[in-house]
């Protein structure tokens, strides 16, 4: 229609009929589109009361075409501060863990299960995970990771979907969800802070890691 007609229907008290674009789908827009999208909806968030004490959210940080991503537990304090996953003392401890399998932290995903952090770095409340994970579960939908790792005992209870010790759970190749999606737990980097004798361990479960993203994956591959 141009001017002259749209000039004339308004003449005549006539609102002119505008075909409407449908909504932008968060199915059908790139990648990145679509992780800021869900980004901007992690830093709406209102769902629990951890918004009340947050300075901010933190969603994730990395490379979102990475084969690996990590799952951390929840923002400390310097996350909270900065926006980003483990940039503290775990962080450091995690990015040398990286390092010594050949990895630097921008080339992974790093995520945790709660996107806000909880006062004085209490665990999560069950009602918080299950309010916050939606957006875990959209991030890895995104991802499409080919190995998940997740970092301590609260990652692995969630993603295992059970409540057994990290002991279990460490030491094998599980799978997550629907399209089962590889996946190995390993001890959480400030445990590791805490109880230096176990880093072996967790240098074992990434040894792990770094071979199943080369390997052909065998569900329930024994380490020990
Ligand atoms: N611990 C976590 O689980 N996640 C972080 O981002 C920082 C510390």
């Amino acid at each position: 229609m141009n001017a002259f007609q749209l000039n004339y229907l308004h003449a005549m008290g006539i609102q002119p009929w505008q075909s409407k674009q449908p909504a932008p789908s968060i199915i059908d827009t790139p990648l990145q589109e679509n992780l800021t999208a869900l980004r901007a909806a992690v830093a709406r968030c209102t769902a629990c009361t951890l918004h009340k004490t947050r300075t901010q959210t933190v969603f994730g940080t990395g490379n979102p075409q990475a084969d690996l991503m990590l799952i951390g537990e929840a923002p400390g304090f310097y996350e909270d501060k900065k926006g980003e996953p483990f940039v503290g003392r775990a962080g450091q401890l995690l990015n040398a863990m990286l390092q010594a399998i050949g990895l630097d932290r921008h080339t992974v995903y790093i995520a945790n299960i709660l996107k806000c952090r909880p006062p004085n770095n209490r665990d999560p409340l069950p009602e918080e995970v299950s309010q916050c994970t939606g957006f875990l579960t959209k991030q890895i939908e995104l991802i499409q990771p080919k190995l998940l790792l997740a970092l301590g005992r609260i990652a692995g209870h969630y993603l295992l979907d059970t409540q057994t010790s990290l002991s279990q759970m460490r030491g094998k190749l599980h799978s997550y969800g629907s399209q089962a999606t590889p996946l190995i737990v390993t001890y959480h980097p400030a445990y590791l802070l805490r109880n230096p004798r176990d880093k072996n361990k967790a240098f074992q479960d990434l040894q792990l890691a770094h071979r199943s993203l080369n390997l052909t994956i065998t569900p329930s591959t024994r380490l020990e």
